[in-house]
């Protein structure tokens, strides 16, 4: 058990420049895995605000989405869910496909990963321009879910992604 002192997680992240393009500054969140006492205050602060919404679900989204959304549904005694890239996932799928700066991605979701009811948050590390978690709340809503919180490890403020989320509550540890 890791004894934890409040910590400033944001030293845990380390801007990297020009990556992957010149002219874009990489968040990278490994020196935060790396640690565990960092990792484990991380998970700590995401949960404690998911308690009340009785979520059944945790639904995390490929890749880095997938590296604190599995310890968070621990965490939180919930069954975790991936949304993959495409041609990933076995069986029924259901895919959304969303636009980027240039061009357009699809990730797609297991059809019966999802029940009708389910009440599920939706977990990133960045929220940037909000496309990928707006697809990934569409993907839920197909197969009968309800998505009652979008959580982010970080927010990157200045990219507006909150517009496209408007319509669910929605919580960042880190904001930029
Ligand atoms: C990054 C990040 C989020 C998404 C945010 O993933 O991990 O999933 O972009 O961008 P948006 O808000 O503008 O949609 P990326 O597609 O780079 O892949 P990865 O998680 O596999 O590294
Ligand atoms: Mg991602």
């Amino acid at each position: 058990m890791l004894y934890l002192q409040k910590m400033n997680l944001k030293k845990y992240i380390q801007d990297i420049p020009d990556f992957p393009k010149p002219g874009v500054i990489f968040k990278d969140i490994n020196p935060l895995l790396a640690n565990p006492e960092a990792t484990a205050q991380t998970i700590n602060l995401l949960a404690k605000g998911l308690y009340g919404f009785n979520a059944t679900k945790i639904v995390g989204i490929e890749s880095r989405g997938f590296l604190l959304g599995i310890l968070l549904a621990q965490k939180m005694g919930l069954g975790f869910v991936p949304i993959r890239k495409p041609g990933k996932l076995p069986g029924k799928i259901e895919k959304q496909t969303y636009a980027l700066e240039y061009g357009e991605d699809s990730i797609e979701i297991q059809q019966n990963s999802i029940s009708e009811g389910d009440l599920v948050i939706v977990h990133d590390d960045v929220l940037a321009t909000g496309g990928t978690a707006a697809a990934a709340c569409e993907l839920i809503e197909k197969c009968g879910g309800t998505v009652v919180q979008c959580n982010f490890l970080m927010e990157l403020g200045f990219l507006e992604g909150r517009k496209k989320l408007g319509n669910y509550a929605l919580h960042s540890l880190i904001h930029y």
